[in-house]
């Protein structure tokens, strides 16, 4: 049986340095929860599957759930929380809910994740490249039609 050891590190997270203490194994995703208090970013299947927990790494989307905290340090972190702006939505927040892309939600800030990501490299995706880029996302309510038609609308403006 390993003996857990603590580190500290300094994450930066959305534009601000947080100082955390955490065990070596701790994955990214529970201490941008329950250290840094960000809980957009959502925990699902803990098995790098579903998305739920995707965050942008120096501008890459990556399963928050499958990367070691530690690893994170020194490395450019975006949660749901960096990409939104304050209390106004962004254009694909609002076409997302404009176009019925949400229903219960919980795939949703790693829908915007990996959407952001996606319109950042491919600024006017084909629906093909569109699915492509949100392969790694799943979604159990809405069929991923009015997803990607959310994702097309952001792209034209
Ligand atoms: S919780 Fe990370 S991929 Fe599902
Ligand atoms: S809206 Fe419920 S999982 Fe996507």
């Amino acid at each position: 049986m390993s003996i857990p050891f603590k580190l500290d590190i300094e994450l930066h997270v959305n534009g601000i340095e947080y100082p955390v203490t955490i065990d070596a194994g701790r994955n990214l995703v529970s201490v941008i929860r329950t250290e840094i208090g960000l809980t957009g970013t959502k925990e699902g299947c803990d098995d790098c599957e579903c998305g739920a927990c995707m965050v942008l790494l120096d501008g890459q989307p990556v399963n928050s759930c499958s990367y070691l905290a530690a690893q994170a340090q020194g490395r450019t972190i975006v949660t749901i929380e960096g990409v939104m702006h304050g209390a106004d939505l962004r254009p694909l927040q609002r076409n997302l809910l404009e176009a019925g892309g949400v229903q219960c939600g919980f795939c949703t800030p790693g829908m915007i994740i990996s959407a952001t990501a996606l319109l950042a490299r491919n600024p006017s995706p084909t629906d093909e490249e569109i699915r492509i880029g949100l392969s790694g996302n799943l979604c159990r309510c809405t069929g991923y039609v009015k997803i990607v038609e959310a994702v097309a609308r952001t792209a034209a403006g």
